[in-house]
């Protein structure tokens, strides 16, 4: 329907899919299907997709490699991808280097490309599943390192409008987990580049939990080796989306007071909490779906991974709707045991 009704200009420069399988764009590997599927490889054809006016009119979803999103039914409408890729030097001084990504480049491209010319900022990053575009909207995190912590600014086009707009770090409103593009502006922009600003003379972070230890093992340290050491420990916690379904951390940590904290600390002295603000502890929901007996078991199509509580995987043919479901069993059953609210990381769509 849509694709009949498409301005012939859009149709001329375009493919598009109908009834387009989208278990390749979903780490969990979901079976659904898209009615219509466009990809776009330049801002020109992404401008002129977005001005026009049947495109205007029909519901859309814009993806990256699908490696936060849960489906839980078929999509009615268009999805559209990026594949505007390359990584551009636009400037650069003594100490740093403005790379200007595409954000249809796979992140760990990225990350790789910037290690092998000794840029530093982004090597604790190594091996995160995405694609830069949507890195930039999850502010993805590892190792003491949030991507915000390097954006110097994102580019992206207004829906609504098809104008282009250069966001700075600032405007794009960064917290854990979190960015403008996930609240007040959801689903309003489109992300073409994200800049990142390197330093040509890197300062290695090693404060987060035992990657300090493990780097000691190495007899270079760089920012190679971290890369290096940050992919084997995510190997051993974390399955390879290739190999089993799966979205990385299904939740974010929560964020509780202290007196919440220290309150359950007297029933279970090991719960681990990091400070994050004043009277602010953060605790691992890993901890609590362990604690409430979820880590490892099975149910079905659908599991908790054994090596890492956080991670749903889909163990077979499981649908969007079963994933959800132990989703909530494990939301529902951290609430009972400790008035925790866990809140999924994966964006739902349908
Ligand atoms: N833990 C458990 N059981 C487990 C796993 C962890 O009790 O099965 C506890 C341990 O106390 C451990 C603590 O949780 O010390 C933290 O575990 P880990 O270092 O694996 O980190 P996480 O908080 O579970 C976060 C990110 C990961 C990121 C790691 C490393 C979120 C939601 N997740 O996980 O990000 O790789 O830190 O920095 O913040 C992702 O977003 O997809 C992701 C994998």
């Amino acid at each position: 329907m849509y694709a009949r009704n498409i301005n012939t200009y859009i149709l001329s420069i375009m493919k598009i899919e109908e009834n387009y399988s989208l278990e390749k764009h979903n780490t969990f590997h979901v079976q659904v299907a898209a009615k219509h599927f466009m990809e776009y490889d330049s801002e020109e054809e992404l401008s002129r997709i977005l001005r026009d006016e049947y495109f205007m009119e029909c519901q859309k979803l814009h993806i990256g490699a699908g490696s936060n999103l849960l489906f839980l039914d078929d999509y009615n409408g268009i999805i559209l991808h990026s594949l505007i890729g390359g990584a551009e030097q636009l400037k650069s001084d003594d100490t740093n280097v403005y790379l200007q990504v595409g954000a249809g480049m796979a992140w760990d491209a990225c990350v790789a490309y910037a290690v092998s010319n000794n840029w530093g900022g982004i090597e604790n990053l190594s091996n995160i599943p995405g694609e830069t575009g949507a890195a930039a909207v999850q502010n993805i995190g590892a190792y003491g390192v949030e991507i915000k912590d390097v954006i110097a600014s994102v580019t992206a086009y207004e829906v609504k409008t098809g104008n282009k707009k250069i966001f700075t770090a600032t405007e794009c409103k960064y917290g854990y987990r979190d960015s403008i593009f996930k609240n007040e502006l959801l689903d309003q922009y489109i992300i073409t580049h994200v800049t990142l600003k390197l330093t040509k003379q890197p300062v290695l972070n090693l404060s987060y939990g035992n990657l300090s230890e493990v780097m000691c093992a190495e007899k270079e340290q760089n920012i190679q080796t971290v890369r290096d050491v940050v992919i084997k420990i995510r190997a051993e916690k974390l399955p390879n989306t290739d190999e089993l379904g799966n979205a990385g951390s299904f939740f974010t940590n929560p964020i509780i007071s202290k007196p919440h904290y220290e309150a359950i600390q007297k029933d279970y002295p090991a719960i681990p909490g990091y400070e994050v603000a004043d009277n602010k502890i953060k605790v691992p929901a890993a901890w609590l779906i362990e604690a409430i007996g979820f880590k490892g078991k099975s149910f079905d199509t659908v599991g908790v991974y054994d090596k890492q509580a956080l991670v749903i995987v889909n163990l077979g043919d499981a649908s969007g709707t079963e994933i959800a479901m132990l989703a909530e069993s494990i939301r529902t059953k951290v609430l009972q045991q400790f008035e925790i609210e866990v809140n999924p990381e994966v964006r739902y769509v349908g």
